[in-house]
């Protein structure tokens, strides 16, 4: 075909819209697709003019007749049945060789057993991460591709053209690995996003409980915050937050209903880490968190049943804030912490090979939780790839050093007065157990033999050698 479409995208809702600005930026030629017409014509009578690399097409045949071969189709729709309908749909449609990415929060194990009914066609199907919400759709994502690998220089030039690019210019895009490799570092991303969000909000909470702070102040604590160690996207836009007020002059944020919403992806890391063994109760406390401010209702009930202390201003303002801060940090490195030894562990599990150095290179922009020490994360990989957890490097552990006596501090104040701060009290739980030579699970062992005859290990025997006692 003469002017045959570089790339095809399918789906114009918000991401998929604004990701189709951001190809066509680049110079693609792009052929859109939407499953109700009116859409695409209205992108295309809107941006028509300034792009002329711009078609429409009316029908996935259309959509995939545009596209020069080996075709790259990019699927922005739902995640869900609407990417089985949509592949479903193309699949017959495709050749040998073509790519089709999915560029939806899909669970990585559909992502498997899409590709599994691709495969057969010869058609190669990547699992693409993307983050950054709109604003990263059109000026640059994070990128996190994963799949067949024979994908990855079919579509690299792409992708590295229409990701982030770092102050140096490198892409925020790298292939993560086989299968579903791409969604799960994604899943992954969204879980430390969640537990960014769940201790900044923890932080708000008892800066307006005990510091008694002004939304005035609050924007000014973190907006000072966002110049230390703790600069990243999530802090820059809570300051911005508390500076927008409602009509009547009061803080908006103070309007808004505290029941959280979620669409699943939280929820999935923490399921994937208690399959694979990998201790996460930060990042799970965090969507618990969620759950329970969805339980609005029944709080409500509750708190005129159930007593217990309630929160009163300290005395030493500046002290409190200071420790906050620390707190914030070293609980954000213990969630990331927990993110990683996720990925590793799942790395592990299905031979995945994954760089957790190149994860964290491709999180350092364009994404939800970008942030200055992610630069740090990726170092800490590259000194030793093999690193058990993020907790003992050098850097971080000199960090934790300095912050985790504000942290003790901020979540057992917490709990003293009865202000629920789960994700920091899960941030020195798992600190405190890592660091633990000793931990009570010889009694669970002997419970577990007494009554159920599981056997257990011998401190004073070889490991992987079974005893079984009377305990009666
Ligand atoms: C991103 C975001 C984005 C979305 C998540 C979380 O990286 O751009 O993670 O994908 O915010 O789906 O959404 P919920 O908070 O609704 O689960």
């Amino acid at each position: 075909m003469e002017h045959a479409s570089d790339v095809g995208l399918y789906g114009l809702a918000v991401m998929g819209r604004n990701l189709a600005l951001n190809i066509l930026d680049r110079g693609f030629r792009l052929c859109v697709y939407n499953r109700s017409p009116e859409r695409a014509e209205e992108f295309l009578a809107e941006h028509g003019a300034a792009y002329p690399g711009l078609c429409r097409a009316a029908s996935a045949e259309e959509l995939v007749a545009a596209l020069a071969r080996p075709r790259r189709l990019i699927l922005m729709v739902k995640a869900g049945e609407a990417v089985d309908e949509a592949l479903l749909q193309l699949l017959p449609l495709l050749a040998p060789g073509d790519v089709v990415l999915d560029g939806g929060n899909s669970h990585h194990r559909d992502t498997e057993r899409r590709a599994a009914l691709a495969a057969p066609r010869g058609v190669h199907f990547v699992g693409l991460g993307v983050s950054g919400g709109e604003e990263g759709a059109r000026n640059g994502p994070s990128l996190m591709p994963g799949g067949d690998p024979a994908a990855w220089p079919l579509v690299r030039p792409l992708l590295e053209s229409i990701a982030a690019k770092t102050a140096s210019g490198e892409p925020c895009v790298a292939w993560m690995g086989p299968g579903g490799a791409g969604h799960f570092v994604k899943m992954v991303h969204n879980a430390i996003e969640y537990a960014d969000m769940e201790l900044i909000a923890e932080a708000y909470q008892l800066l307006r409980s005990y510091v008694r702070a002004s939304h005035d102040e609050m924007r000014t604590v973190f907006a000072e915050w966002n110049k230390t160690e703790l600069a990243s996207y999530l802090v820059g836009i809570t300051a911005d937050v508390f500076g927008v007020m409602d009509e009547d002059g009061e803080p908006l944020v103070e309007k808004v209903l505290d029941s959280a919403a979620q669409k699943g992806t939280g929820a999935w890391a923490a399921e994937a880490a208690l399959e694979l063994g990998s201790p996460a109760g930060l990042l799970a406390e965090a969507v618990f968190a969620r759950d329970l401010s969805a339980l609005k209702d029944e709080r409500m009930g509750a708190s005129a049943v159930l007593g217990g202390p309630k929160a009163a201003p300290t005395g030493e303002r500046q002290a409190m804030i200071e420790d906050l801060r620390r707190a914030l940090l070293a609980a954000k490195i213990i969630a990331y912490a927990q993110g990683f030894q996720l990925l590793r562990r799942a790395s592990a599990e299905w031979r995945w090979g994954l760089d957790l150095a190149s994860v964290a290179l491709v999180w350092r922009e364009g994404c939800i939780i970008r942030s200055a020490f992610l630069e740090r994360i990726a170092e800490a990989y590259r000194r030793e790839p093999g690193l058990p957890n993020l907790l003992v490097d050098a850097y971080f552990k000199a960090l934790l050093d300095q912050c985790m006596p504000a942290l003790r501090r901020v979540a057992a104040r917490a709990i003293e007065s009865g202000a629920p701060a789960p994700a920091f009290s899960a941030a020195v739980a798992f600190y405190d157990g890592y660091r633990s030579t000793w931990l009570p699970a010889n009694l669970l062992q002997a419970l577990r033999d007494r009554f159920g005859a599981h056997g257990y290990e011998r401190v004073d025997r070889p490991r992987g050698e079974s005893f079984h006692s009377e305990w009666k």
